[in-house]
């Protein structure tokens, strides 16, 4: 059976100039495990980094977590296998604090492996997961008013956000809020341009694969015939924009026919297809973004490099 978003997805995204396909479809079994080897890899250092935050600060966050005297929700946007989120959870549980986890996963096959881990690891969590998207979530939840919101957006997956999508992301969130809930983001920070290029250009070619994974997806489910060896994964770092940013070149002029949508898209010689958005900020720029998202207070957690932040909005 044939996915039909991403076939209008391709046709949009091959259909226009310049040439795009979506990062959100890197992510399938292949992408998932190419992902899970990106996150140990030397030069990406956004998960270690995160990671550090989260050890260094478990405990104050703890303690503000339940600075209005109410139990507490720990609601996870794609919780995937929560790596970091399990730093909190041990030091939570440990202190038999009241709360509870609800992680928010599109994929019911990852919730379903993630709550047979967490029930194992934690005989007494209470965890609730949503399988919907997070505003469908957020809805549901609603209803649960004894509870404190605490939202966790993490490993920097805002940065595939533009500007405007993460205003327009986090607005909606904050409308689903109430008063004295709070939102955790993980965000990773401008730095040494050749650094952030790394991340995104391993020796390996890990990321590589990652990117044309794509590729080999529309071939697979879509009856395509890209010839992947045709292709560059090409990155590029703006530290104006802070916007790492990636793209798959082709090497040679060249037409690619896809079945599903019975249709072949020409491809010159040196095109560009962009596939992905990894945005670093400033300070000064969240600061900015939490203000036009209409949250009023922020709280910054660095690790000791200052490469990323993990930063607490109240509503
Ligand atoms: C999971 C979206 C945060 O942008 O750094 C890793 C994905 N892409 N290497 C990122 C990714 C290439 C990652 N996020």
């Amino acid at each position: 059976m044939i996915n039909q978003q991403f076939a209008q997805d391709v046709l949009d995204g091959l259909s226009s100039t310049p040439k795009t396909l979506s990062s959100k479809y890197f992510y399938n079994k292949k992408g998932d495990a190419l992902f899970q080897q990106i996150m140990a890899l030397d030069e990406y250092y956004l998960t270690r980094a995160e990671y550090a935050i989260f050890d260094r600060y478990k405990k104050d966050w703890l303690t503000l977590f339940q600075n209005t005297g109410k139990p507490f929700q720990l609601i996870e946007f794609g919780a995937g296998d929560c790596y970091k989120t399990k730093v909190l959870l041990d030091a939570f549980t440990e202190t038999k604090s009241d709360f509870q986890y609800v992680p928010i996963d599109i994929s019911k096959n990852i919730l379903e492996v993630l709550e047979a881990d967490l029930t194992e690891r934690y005989p007494n969590l209470d965890i609730q997961p949503v399988n919907n998207d997070y505003f469908k979530a957020l809805e549901e939840l609603d209803k649960n008013t004894t509870h404190r919101k605490v939202i966790l957006f993490l490993g920097s997956n805002i940065g595939n956000f533009t500007d405007e999508q993460a205003i327009a992301f986090l607005s909606e969130v904050k409308q689903r809020l109430s008063k004295d809930d709070l939102i955790l983001i993980g965000v990773d920070l401008k730095k040494k341009p050749e650094t952030i290029l790394a991340a995104y250009n391993d020796k390996k070619g890990v990321t590589r694969d990652f990117n044309l994974n794509v590729l080999h997806r529309i071939n697979d489910e879509l009856g395509g015939d890209f010839q992947v060896e045709n292709f560059m994964h090409s990155p590029i770092y703006d530290p104006l924009t802070g916007e790492a940013r990636s793209y798959l070149v082709t090497t040679k002029a060249q037409t690619v026919r896809i079945d599903a949508l019975e249709q072949s898209f020409e491809f010159e010689a040196w095109e560009a297809i962009h596939t992905e958005i990894s945005r670093k900020y400033s300070l000064n720029q969240l600061e900015d973004l939490a203000e036009k998202a209409g949250f009023a207070e922020t709280k910054h957690f660095f690790d000791e490099q200052k490469y990323f932040v993990d930063t607490i909005w109240r509503r």
